[in-house]
């Protein structure tokens, strides 16, 4: 019996997509480049080897499916993906659908697709989120491709998806790279989430000088009210674990020093090229990348020293609800940042971006999954194309209530010179975001001195340039 869909890849993400596609009862053919490593997976497969075809052969990996044939690439995202449809090709046939599941640069979706147009093959573009433990039981899904191929799937893509409140979290989400830009956004704000995360953590850790377990305890009880998500669900595991070895703090043992693959940096570049602030993003970005450069820290805290930790607040309990507050707060502040940038990008790609719909699917699956976005999907659902987050009814009286205590965690990190780029970063979002009377008006007029470049007036008379005198620029 010939399978329903094929995917090639089997590391961790396609290994255990494999396995939630079989164990839903879909048959399922699989190719990996080293055939050892499908042996092996057949053999972990146990039952539901039942349901999967390994294969050796491209071209009987292409045969064993039945026609047309959708399959999934889950291979590093790169030249690798065009040199696996190249060699996949010669094989197929008209209406076979090729989904490419990497964390893939979404221009690089619509390269493919736009080649693959005409030729009788379709390209689905799909973000697939919730790491290995998603992968395997329940994923987040966002795709992007043409509707007709979006239907062709959809069932089964259904049926490995994660749900929420029993509503699953998959959706198609436009045509070409309107998924994979989705899943690039959707991890932005993973990186601005787990930056502002650790700022917090810092200063715990700095501040108050509280241990790992300690402040582990702090997640785990932020975990039970409005911050309650899988990332505060993880830091408090991960702050809580000791190391086998030393037994200290697992924490503690591991360099300061956070990689990236790129999806976070993308982000930022397209928010910028679109002219949208995306501020928590671009900290986060930035945090990490300054994590990476330890020996030059390293050597400036030589010269510099650190500052004393300002004096500790005196009332404890207050200043963890200061804390849990700001970040809720902050949070905020990104992920409206996010949304601004989704919806800048479906303007400029045509996509018609459904925002209820994308915050609907982030709500089980991802990492980024929360209570909190069931809360935005209701706020989009009422206002699918209000300006900003921040300024729906729900959000501002959030807002309101919390932005009073992000200002005094921002204060007391500052003046104990612990770093909190993306804490601030939100709270200046916010401080200028609201405020009608900015101080823009000045760099106007420099402009205006050194390049004649002309302002806008209050008042909207006919005069728009300035009288600078002596060394300013001729009109
Ligand atoms: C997910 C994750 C996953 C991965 C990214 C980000 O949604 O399941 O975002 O895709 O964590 O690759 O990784 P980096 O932190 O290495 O950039």
């Amino acid at each position: 019996q010939q399978a329903e869909i094929g995917l090639i890849g089997l590391g961790v993400m396609g290994s255990n997509l494999a396995l939630n596609i079989a164990e839903k009862g879909n048959r399922i053919a699989v190719f990996n480049r080293t055939p050892a490593r499908t042996k092996e997976f057949l053999g972990e497969a146990g039952d539901l080897a039942a349901n999967i075809i390994g294969c050796e052969t491209i071209k009987e990996f292409v045969a064993a499916i039945r026609p047309p044939r959708p399959i999934i690439i889950m291979i590093k995202a790169g030249d690798a993906v065009d040199q696996q449809m190249e060699q996949l090709k010669p094989y197929l046939e008209a209406n076979d659908i090729l989904i490419d599941a990497g964390n893939t640069n979404f221009r690089d979706t619509i390269r493919r697709f736009d080649h693959l147009k005409g030729s009788g093959l379709t390209f689905i573009g799909m973000g697939v989120s919730g790491g290995e433990e998603g992968a395997r039981h329940g994923p987040s899904i966002m795709v992007g491709g043409t509707e007709e191929s979006w239907k062709r799937v959809e069932k089964v893509l259904t049926s490995i998806s994660a749900k929420f409140n029993g509503d699953p979290c998959v959706a198609w989400l436009g045509t070409d790279g309107a998924g994979h830009f989705v899943k690039t956004i959707h991890n932005g704000i993973e990186y601005a989430d787990m930056q502002m995360i650790a700022e917090i953590y810092g200063i715990l850790r700095d501040g108050l000088g509280m241990s790992a377990q300690d402040i582990g305890g702090v997640f785990g009880q932020w975990n039970t009210g409005r911050l309650n998500s899988y990332l505060i669900e993880i830091t408090e595991k991960v702050l809580k674990a000791n190391d086998p070895i030393t037994g200290n703090a697992m924490v503690d043992m591991i360099v300061d020093a956070a990689g990236q693959k790129g999806t976070g940096k993308w982000s930022a570049i397209e928010a910028q090229n679109m002219g949208v602030a995306a501020t928590g993003i671009e900290a986060a970005v930035a945090g990490r990348v300054l994590s990476s450069q330890k020996a030059e820290r390293e050597a400036a805290e030589k010269i510099f020293g650190l500052p004393a930790p300002a004096d500790k607040p005196h009332d404890g309990m207050a200043f963890l609800a200061d804390l849990e507050n700001a970040l809720l707060a902050a949070k905020i502040a990104a992920y409206a940042q996010g949304f601004a940038v989704m919806a800048a990008a479906s303007k400029e790609n045509g996509w018609s971006l459904p925002m209820p719909t994308i915050a609907r699917i982030w709500r089980a699956g991802c990492i980024i999954r929360s209570q909190f976005l069931d809360e935005i999907t209701s706020a989009f659902t009422k206002q699918p194309d209000v300006a900003n987050l921040i300024v729906t009814p729900a959000f501002s009286q959030m807002v309101k209530d919390t932005d009073a205590s992000l200002r005094r965690v921002v204060s007391y990190a500052a003046l104990s010179g612990i770093p909190v780029p993306a804490l601030s970063s939100a709270l200046a979002y916010f401080d200028t975001y609201r405020r009608a009377r900015g101080t823009a008006n000045l760099i106007q007029a420099q402009r205006d001195f050194f390049g004649a470049h002309g302002f806008d007036r209050v008042d909207g008379k006919d005069y728009h340039h300035g009288p600078w005198g002596s060394g300013a620029a001729i009109y």
